[in-house]
């Protein structure tokens, strides 16, 4: 019987492209996909060092758009991918803003230059204040990640309407990446050990808070990881690679908003720390007296209210080595999505072993997995903690679309185009 209603829907499916091509039905843009490849200015690393570059007005697609994918990966100077044992990519983000129109922005600046010129963050819904306003963003994970966002959805931006006067949409790039060729300690150097990298103010000189052993303010630009005595390795030059997918805007795309979880956000002021998400957090080792917890699982969870509702059409966490899973829920306590890690076993690009080289994503049958305003959502981010981890992040990028679509819209939805299995 399910096979007979499949095939019905194969023949509606296979009719109306054949005989309904001009009509304009939600999800079916008259549009055809547009792909590019771009190269992200290029960075320099030599064997223990770091680099954490902010790119402005990098190449993408320009004009009133919708946003399908968006993959990266770093690549040496004959293109070939660089894989994560020797170059560790911590993270990338992309971001919109509005740039004046009169002034030209530096390819590159520092975060102790960011107040000298004329920018204005365009940051996603939420539900971060000051951080995470990306857009797009990723780490090791990036080779095989899903990224593509279902039909008839896509991100839109450089909507005329809403640029301001005397702007334009522009687009920022944030990558960190450690060169790990050759060092004592490969985990102690992806995992930012301040004591490594022989750190003990931040990149502004603050001095660091008691307690803060490891993480993004011990591991900034041109800082040092120890290699070992006699260790060669050239500097290199790399960049970050990355494709996007888009459609021009018409009415026919649904527009979805950008939502980013994390698990470290608090509401309220604690011990000093102002509210809001701290981005990274602590693994404690597991107490191997302790019973209860003889699978050695750090569990961290949060609570956070989505203001908007909507249709869930795709999401994925963002987890360090060591993660082993995330999940999101709903008030009542169902899952919205939950988002598993693969490890590589290899030595190539894309399957290195011991990193995450993939999180498997979610993307619910149309209309089936719904959000309201002001629901209360739990995030929940498992490492395993046989060992301590220090910097990790626990993140959870959903995609809400306010408009609900027709259930027969269903018939037109998409899969990703991509290439890379969805590590499921
Ligand atoms: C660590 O930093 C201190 C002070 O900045 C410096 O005196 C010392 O030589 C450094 N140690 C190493 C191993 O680089
Ligand atoms: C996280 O770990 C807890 C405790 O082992 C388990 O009950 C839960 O299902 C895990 N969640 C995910 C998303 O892996």
């Amino acid at each position: 019987m399910i096979d007979a209603r499949v095939c019905l829907l194969c023949i509606i499916i296979l009719s109306s492209s054949l005989t309904l091509d001009a009509i304009r039905s939600p999800g079916r843009s008259l549009n055809s996909i547009k792909s590019a490849v771009f190269l992200s200015p290029p960075f320099f690393l030599s064997p223990g060092s770091v680099a954490n570059k902010y790119f402005f007005d990098i190449p993408f697609p320009r004009g009133h758009i919708a946003l399908k994918s968006f993959d990266a990966e770093v690549v040496d100077e004959a293109g070939i991918p660089v894989p994560l044992h020797e170059t560790y990519l911590h993270h990338w983000v992309v971001e919109g803003y509005y740039g004046s129109k009169t002034s030209k922005d530096p390819i590159e600046a520092s975060p102790l230059e960011f107040d000298f010129f004329d920018y204005d963050l365009v940051r996603n819904s939420g539900i971060c204040k000051r951080t995470l306003g990306q857009y797009f963003g990723l780490g090791s994970e990036t080779r095989r990640t899903n990224t593509w966002v279902p039909d008839p959805y896509g991100i839109e931006v450089g909507n005329p309407e809403q640029i301001p006067d005397g702007f334009e949409f522009r687009w920022l790039m944030n990558v960190h990446a450690i060169d790990t060729r050759g060092v004592d300690d490969k985990n102690g150097c992806t995992e930012c050990k301040c004591s490594l990298y022989n750190v003990t103010k931040d990149e502004f000189g603050r001095p660091l808070r008691k307690g803060y052993i490891g993480g993004l303010k011990c591991c900034y630009d041109h800082t040092q990881c120890p290699v070992q005595e006699g260790f060669g390795g050239a500097r290199r030059k790399l960049w970050l690679r990355y494709k996007v997918n888009w459609l021009d805007w018409d009415d026919t795309i649904v527009p979805v908003k950008i939502y980013i979880f994390d698990v470290t956000y608090t509401a309220s002021a604690v011990d000093g720390a102002l509210p809001g998400c701290k981005v990274e957090y602590q693994v404690e080792p597991c107490d191997l007296s302790d019973r209860s917890n003889d699978e050695c699982i750090y569990t961290k969870k949060a609570k956070m209210v989505i203001p908007r509702g909507g249709d869930i059409v795709y999401g994925v966490a963002h987890q360090h080595s060591g993660g082993i899973g995330s999940a999101l829920y709903g008030q009542d306590g169902r899952v919205l999505c939950a988002s598993m890690p693969t490890y590589g076993d290899g030595k190539e690009a894309g399957n290195e072993k011991g990193y995450i080289v993939g999180m498997s994503t979610c993307y619910p049958k149309p209309s089936s997995v719904k959000v309201s305003d002001g629901e209360v959502l739990t995030l929940v981010s498992n490492y395993s903690s046989s060992e301590m981890h220090t910097g990790v992040m626990g993140l959870f990028y959903i995609l809400v679309a306010e408009t609900q679509i027709e259930e027969q819209v269903e018939v037109f939805q998409s899969l990703p185009v991509s290439m890379r299995d969805d590590a499921a």
